[in-house]
């Protein structure tokens, strides 16, 4: 109700502004409502129009690396944070230090600080798996609880993933792994798992969706994409591995040579204030908001009651290492019968 209202007042807030204020290009890489929200009550709010494009977070990587000669884009917002980090070292994206820098927490801030202030942490979340609850019980199939269970012989096609080279939650389950088990055991397992996956899918949030709509048993997925599935009345609940898991800093940045500098600007301050932050709880997403006065809807996942791996944001979201474990990935795992 709360969260609602919030969206209710800040479109209430006035008839819409001429357009003469300008318009920004954003991509967006969360779910498609919560970039339509942003889309309307920052327009509403400001005058600005906004072309959203939505995009996963490694598809949009790519576009702006073809775009680099003559970027169309202004403002990244959202998806995982290793290919905006990728993005600052290639230099696609703009140096920019918001005043608002404090009041985020320190993982959003580091996020900043690493990438010589490129990007900027906006959200955080957890990987883990999310499992049809009737599904399971039909086919007497257990709940797993660590990664190793995924390898159960019994979910035979049960599991689905995103493939990592569209998708960051699919990157960031294979930077995971590597750093939960070293590198060779970590693609053995993924050998050994590929038995299991029914399907890779192109966005990361589809595996998610799938289980919830009884597609598909179980995926690997952001636990926070979990709740919005369950309060559209699917059977869907969400775990995290027992050995240890990943968690993702969704991030936003602004491109270099943006046509619309002022306008992304204003767009990228607005999206790190509480007001703005509240649009991903009201539109069923269920991240850490980046500014510690943003409301938590408990719903948010707990992550002091997760057990976390030690992620190395640096070194897995440098290009070559992103690069060299997506191109092994497709070698060695995804070319391999099932
Ligand atoms: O929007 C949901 C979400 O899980 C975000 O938290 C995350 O940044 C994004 O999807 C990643 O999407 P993809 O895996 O398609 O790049």
């Amino acid at each position: 109700m709360r969260t609602t209202g919030v969206l209710m007042v800040a479109l209430a807030s006035g008839p819409a502004l001429a357009q003469e204020a300008g318009q920004v290009n954003v991509i967006c890489s969360v779910q498609a409502e919560w970039c339509n929200m942003i889309q309307t009550v920052f327009a509403r709010t400001t005058g600005i129009k906004v072309n959203m494009s939505l995009k996963g977070s490694g598809e949009a990587l790519a576009q702006l690396i073809a775009e680099r000669a003559n970027p169309k884009t202004d403002v990244w917002f959202g998806g995982t944070g290793d290919p905006h980090l990728q993005a600052a070292e290639q230099g696609l994206s703009l140096e920019y230090k918001s005043a608002s820098l404090p009041q985020l927490h320190a993982w959003a801030q580091q996020q900043a600080s690493q990438s010589g202030y490129k990007t900027v942490g906006i959200y955080s979340g957890p990987l883990g798996f999310g499992y049809n609850t009737e599904l399971l019980a039909k086919k007497k199939l257990p709940v797993p609880k660590t990664w190793a269970d995924l390898l159960n012989p019994a979910y035979k096609g049960e599991v689905q993933v995103a493939n990592p080279a569209s998708s960051g939650t699919a990157y960031t389950m294979v930077a995971t792994l590597v750093q939960l088990m070293g590198e060779d055991k970590a693609f053995d397992y993924m050998k050994a798992l590929h038995k299991n996956i029914g399907q890779y899918t192109r966005s990361g949030t589809g595996p998610i969706k799938a289980v919830a709509r009884g597609e598909t048993s179980l995926s690997i997925s952001f636990v926070h994409d979990g709740p919005g599935e369950a309060m559209q009345g699917f059977p869907v609940a969400t775990i995290t591995p027992a050995e240890g898991t990943g968690a993702e800093i969704g991030s936003m940045s602004i491109i270099k040579g943006a046509r619309n500098l002022e306008a992304a600007k204003k767009f990228y301050e607005w999206a790190l204030t509480p007001q703005a932050q509240q649009f991903g709880a009201a539109s069923k997403q269920f991240q850490l908001p980046s500014n510690k006065a943003t409301p938590v809807d408990p719903r948010v996942p707990d992550f002091k009651k997760i057990k976390f791996i030690d992620y190395d944001y640096a070194k897995y979201g440098a290009s070559a290492e992103r690069r060299r474990l997506i191109a092994k990935w497709e070698k060695d795992v995804n070319s391999l019968p099932r």
